[in-house]
């Protein structure tokens, strides 16, 4: 399954001072953690470092206009 199948957000636990490296090509076969195939696309991943223990929300549909995050643009 593609990144942005999913078609809601991926739900991933956030832990204080623990960097993420979330993808933001939309081609990781790891989703949403970055795979590596952002490779010849010139977009890198994104690091996130959590300032404190939560939930990440990231998009899983595309039409997101922060990506990496979710910004509810998947109920539209
Ligand atoms: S695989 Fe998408 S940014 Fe690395």
């Amino acid at each position: 399954m593609a990144m942005y199948d999913l078609g809601s957000p991926y739900t991933i636990p956030g832990k204080e001072g623990e960097t993420v490296y979330l993808c933001q090509c939309g081609r990781s076969t790891n989703p949403p953690f970055c795979s590596g195939a952002h490779s010849g696309t010139g977009i890198e991943p994104l690091a996130h470092t959590p300032e404190k223990e939560g939930n990440i929300f990231v998009c899983g549909c595309g039409k997101s206009s922060n990506i990496p995050f979710c910004d509810g643009s998947h109920n539209k």
